[in-house]
């Protein structure tokens, strides 16, 4: 198939382009619409709406979402309104942009983005894919396959949800040096390592571009890479998924 447009929605932006998914390559400028506030279902799909328009595009979409996502069905709804939670989410969406929508994970577009084409290519065993932005997504993959809607985010850590302690939204709001939110993400990755014992983490989100100025601080045994498409792996992941049908 040739170019399937991606969309990947966040707590803070909508972002799309479209994709070549044999490639990986961005083959559209990639246009970014403010996330409404509030983030209700008929808003956001309005937003989509106004992606799909900007790039002028007509067939398949791929979305992303930053929640449980099963059969298309939001099950969570952590960084959006909370009027999300049971909502058909695929349906609203091929209903207001009148085109076949595939809805995934954020955090599981992501991964499938790096495992296919990026840091995570060719790599067996157990690798972590992370996420750091508004929330902390997860994908988990064993050889290479996807066990959706984990959301190691949400592990309670020093009495917390890790990721109200570690997501990057923290470094901003707490206005943290570098060290200080590195040594919050380091106890949450050593954590993960203790329970999982995984062969790789991949790095992603959008301050994944800065990790030489945090990566230094962590004490892992386990190798850590940044993702290779940085932010733009949840786009690449949302076209690929769209591609298969
Ligand atoms: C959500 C996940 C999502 C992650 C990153 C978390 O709060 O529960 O589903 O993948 O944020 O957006």
């Amino acid at each position: 198939m040739a170019s399937v447009l991606g969309i990947d929605i966040g707590g803070s932006g909508i972002k799309g382009a479209l994709v070549d998914t044999e490639s990986a390559a961005l083959v559209s400028e990639r246009m970014r619409v403010e996330t409404p506030q509030p983030s209700t279902p008929e808003a956001v799909a309005g937003a989509v709406k106004q992606v799909v328009a900007l790039l002028d595009y007509t067939g398949p979409v791929g979305c992303t979402f930053p929640a449980i996502v099963k059969n298309g069905v939001m099950h969570s709804a952590a960084n959006v309104d909370k009027s999300w939670i049971g909502m058909d989410g695929q349906t609203l969406f091929e209903q207001t942009v009148g085109m076949p929508f595939v809805v995934l994970n954020d955090a599981d577009a992501a991964g499938v983005a790096e495992m296919t084409f990026g840091a995570g290519k060719g790599r067996n065993g157990v690798v972590i894919l992370l996420t750091f932005g508004t929330g902390i997504g997860s994908a988990v993959f064993l050889n290479g396959q996807l066990l959706p809607n984990t959301e190691f985010g949400h592990l309670h850590l020093k009495g917390k949800i890790a990721e109200a302690r570690a997501a990057s939204r923290i470094k901003d709001e707490k206005d943290l040096t570098w060290g200080e939110w590195a040594k919050r993400v380091n106890q949450y990755l050593m954590h993960l390592e203790f329970i999982f014992s995984p062969d790789l983490f991949i790095f992603g989100g959008g301050v994944s571009k800065r990790h030489e100025k945090f990566f230094p601080f962590f004490t892992l045994k386990t190798e850590i890479v940044p993702a290779q498409f940085f932010n733009d792996s949840g786009i690449i992941g949302a076209a690929m998924s769209a591609a298969q049908g």
